[in-house]
Formats: C-alpha cells, sequence, structure tokens
C-alpha cells in the first residue's frame, strides 16, 4: 500500500491531521494500535481553546460543538482566601469552549468516515523504516498478516507511550522533564457542576478542580498522593475531601451522586527535542507532556498539528518543504510557553508537602498578586485562552 502521510496514532492529534490533509487532497492512513471503540472511551479534559476550535470548524467538524460546547468568558482561582475571577472576555477578548476530547474524537471519526479516509485499527509492531533514507515506509500487522505502507513522510501522533519518538535516534534527541510528587484522583458524575465556570482551587490539603462537561454531568479532581489507588477513595471520602478544599459558599451548594468514573494520573512536564527527524515529524502528546492544570495537552496538539498540516500541505501541493523544515522549531517555540504557564499554574496551587513554608509563603504572594493586579490577571487570562497560532 502507498500513501502520502503515514500518521501513526489514531487519537485526536492523528485524527485531524488525517483530516486536515485529506481537505487539501493530500493522502493520509491512520495506524491506530487500540480498538475504536476503545479509544473513544478514553476520558480526557474538555477545555478548548479558540484556536482548536477555529481549526475543528476549519476542518469541517464545527457543527455539534458550536450545538452542544459552552462557552466559557472566565474561571475562578480560588485560593489561600482568595476568590479572583479571571475575566477572559474582558482581559483578553477571547474565551474557551467545553467539550469533551470525547465529542471531539468522536467528530473526528465521523467525518473520517464520511471521506472515505482508511483508519487502520488494531495495527500491532508498528515500526518506522528509512525515515532519512528515499525509501520511508511504515510496517506492522493486522490479524496476525504483516502489512507495509510505502509514504513520503510519517506523522508521529502515537502519544507518549508511542513508537515514533523512540525512532528518533537518542542522541539525536533531547529529553526534558520534571515529574511531580503527586497525582490527580478524577471522578466524572452525573451532577451538576457546582459553578457556571470552572474553579481552580489552592488549599493546604491540596489541590482541587472543579469542571464539567455538561449541564448535568461534572468532572472533579483532587491533588492525591502517588500512593495512593482510587479503589482506597470511596465516593463519599471524595465528596468530603472536595468540600474541604472548596469555599465555604460552594461546598455548600455541592451536588454529590456516586462516581461513574474514577482514576488516578500522575503528574508530569515533559518536552522531547527536536520533533523532526528527515521524514518524521512529531505531534501532540509523542514529543510533550503537559500536566492538565491550565488544560493545555489537547491544546497543544492542535497548534502542532495546525503547523504540520500547514508544511505538509505546502510539501505536497506547492512542492515548497520550507515550512516542513521549519515546523519542529516552530511547534516547539508554543510548546514551551505553554508547557512554562502549566508548570507555574500547578506550582501556584498544588501542596508541596516537602518543599517547607518558603515555597507555601511564595504561592501565598503569587496568588496575592494575581488578585490585586490586573496585569497578572492579564497574563493569566492570555496563557489560559491560549497564545495565537
Ligand atoms: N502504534 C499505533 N498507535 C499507537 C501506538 C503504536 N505503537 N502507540 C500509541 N498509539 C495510539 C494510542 O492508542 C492513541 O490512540 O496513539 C494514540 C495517541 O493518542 P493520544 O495519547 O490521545 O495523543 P494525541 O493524539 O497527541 O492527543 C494529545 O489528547 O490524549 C490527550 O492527553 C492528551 O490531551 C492530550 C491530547
Ligand atoms: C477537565 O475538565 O477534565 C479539565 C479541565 C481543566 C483542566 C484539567 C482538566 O485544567
Amino acid at each position: 500500500m502507498r500513501t502520502q502521510v503515514c500518521i501513526i496514532g489514531g487519537g485526536p492529534s492523528g485524527l485531524l491531521l488525517a483530516l486536515l490533509l485529506h481537505r487539501a487532497g493530500v493522502a493520509a492512513v491512520v495506524l491506530e494500535r487500540k480498538s475504536r471503540d476503545y479509544v473513544l472511551a478514553r476520558i480526557r479534559a474538555g477545555v478548548l481553546e479558540q484556536g482548536l476550535t477555529d481549526l475543528l470548524a476549519e476542518a469541517g467538524v464545527g457543527t455539534r460543538m458550536a450545538r452542544e460546547g459552552f462557552r466559557h468568558d472566565g474561571t475562578l482561582i480560588a485560593a489561600f482566601g482568595h476568590q479572583i475571577r479571571i475575566d477572559f472576555q474582558a482581559l483578553t477578548g477571547r474565551h474557551v469552549t467545553i467539550y469533551g476530547q470525547t465529542e471531539v474524537t468522536h467528530d473526528l471519526y465521523d467525518a473520517l468516515d464520511a471521506a472515505g479516509v482508511t483508519v487502520i485499527h488494531e495495527a500491532e509492531g508498528v515500526a518506522l523504516h528509512d525515515l532519512t533514507g528515499a525509501h520511508p515506509h511504515v510496517t506492522f500487522t493486522t490479524n496476525g498478516t504483516g502489512r507495509r505502507i510505502d509514504c513520503d513522510h510519517v506523522a508521529g501522533c502515537d502519544g507518549f507511550h508511542g513508537v515514533s519518538r523512540a525512532a528518533i535516534p537518542q542522541d539525536l534527541r533531547r529529553e526534558f522533564e520534571h515529574v511531580y510528587p503527586f497525582g490527580w484522583l478524577g471522578i466524572l458524575s452525573e451532577t451538576p457542576p457546582v459553578h457556571d465556570e470552572l474553579i481552580y482551587a489552592g488549599h493546604d490539603r491540596g489541590f482541587a478542580l472543579c469542571s464539567m462537561r455538561n449541564a448535568h454531568l461534572s468532572r472533579y479532581y483532587l491533588q492525591v498522593p502517588l500512593t495512593d489507588r482510587p479503589e482506597g477513595w470511596t465516593d463519599t471520602a471524595f465528596w468530603d475531601e472536595l468540600r474541604r478544599r472548596l469555599p465555604e459558599e460552594h461546598a455548600q451548594r455541592l451536588a454529590t451522586g456516586p462516581a461513574i468514573e474514577k482514576s488516578i494520573a500522575p503528574l508530569r512536564s515533559f518536552i522531547s527535542e527536536p520533533m523532526r527527524h528527515g521524514r518524521l515529524f512529531l505531534a501532540g502528546d509523542a514529543a510533550h507532556i503537559v500536566p492538565p492544570t491550565g488544560a493545555k495537552g489537547l491544546n497543544l496538539a492542535a497548534s502542532d498539528v495546525r503547523y504540520l498540516s500547514q508544511a505538509l500541505i505546502a510539501a505536497h501541493v506547492a512542492g515548497d518543504d520550507s515550512l516542513l523544515e521549519g515546523y519542529s522549531a516552530r511547534a516547539l517555540g508554543r510548546v514551551w510557553k505553554a508547557s512554562r504557564f502549566s508548570w507555574a499554574m500547578t506550582r501556584m496551587l498544588h501542596a508541596f508537602p516537602d518543599e517547607g513554608p518558603f515555597l507555601r509563603r511564595m504561592q501565598e504572594a503569587e496568588v496575592e498578586t494575581l488578585a490585586t493586579s490586573p496585569a497578572a490577571q492579564a497574563a493569566l487570562a492570555e496563557a489560559y485562552v491560549g497564545f495565537p497560532y
């Protein structure tokens, strides 16, 4: 089989890239290790920057999002006795959209089906070959049968645990990593959200986040030690702890119910440079991971995909490779800025038990600055709604 761009990974990065390329007349095939049902059952974040919603609309997958998504013009930071509303609209003229990543993935699959783009599921043993030579190709097996796809370019969209990043020789790659000493325990519950905007809560007992998917479905998180297990948290213990970490007025209004999903995720900042090796280009979680504070994971994947789709289209349609040459530097510029924001938000609002009282006072001073400085609020708002791309 032959195609122009072989895309490894059928998460949001790979699917959106395939659709954008198809719309521009560039042929692509997506190889995904898991089944489609598995991919669609994954629960992930759901705060979309305008850059991403614009890109989805441009790709022709904005209709359901426009109908079912919720526009948020601000968010609440509740920490160390302050309640600070960050007014995105007033400070930046922009907003974010609440629409689950699962729904985005769903819409992308529907659009790819309608367009007739090939997505091969349960592709095992995917391996990348001759990335710097004349005949780049990808091998894999499905149902025990070995297969090969020849292509001009490979897009590595296979997430943090994929094979694409590892196909770049170690001596040509530099990895930057920061691991945080705690995780997030997340639950999904069929209850109305406690507030009409997200609440990021900093508390001496640890961070908490009140998020949502829609008017009847809430998503809540608690900072927990990495040694905790989801089974060790009863629903009652979760709700009690969340109440303790929220300002009184919100704690009192919290509607509780059974958790329909409960999991613990570690927090990590990770960036691998460069995002290109020969004819291989990385995008999304394959190249970088951010902690979820600030919801930048999916949004960073989107900016990579925008830059990469533009570059591949220029190469294939106009014969111009210059954007491909500049892709890694362009994408990484934005990745570092959003990673800094995610790190700073994490540092400002979490409890760091091993760090002692100095950091705690610094956090207080940072929140105090945010409460009293319109410039500090504008800087947070600008990063939260997303740096332009
Ligand atoms: N072969 C084929 N597919 C693979 C392989 C492999 N060896 N390894 C991983 N994959 C698939 C995964 O099963 C997954 O569906 O690649 C996909 C990667 O998807 P994501 O991890 O969602 O990464 P990405 O598409 O870059 O999305 C980034 O979405 O998942 C969130 O936290 C993530 O918010 C971030 C954003
Ligand atoms: C979520 O809704 O899952 C969510 C929202 C905001 C974040 C992280 C996760 O910062």
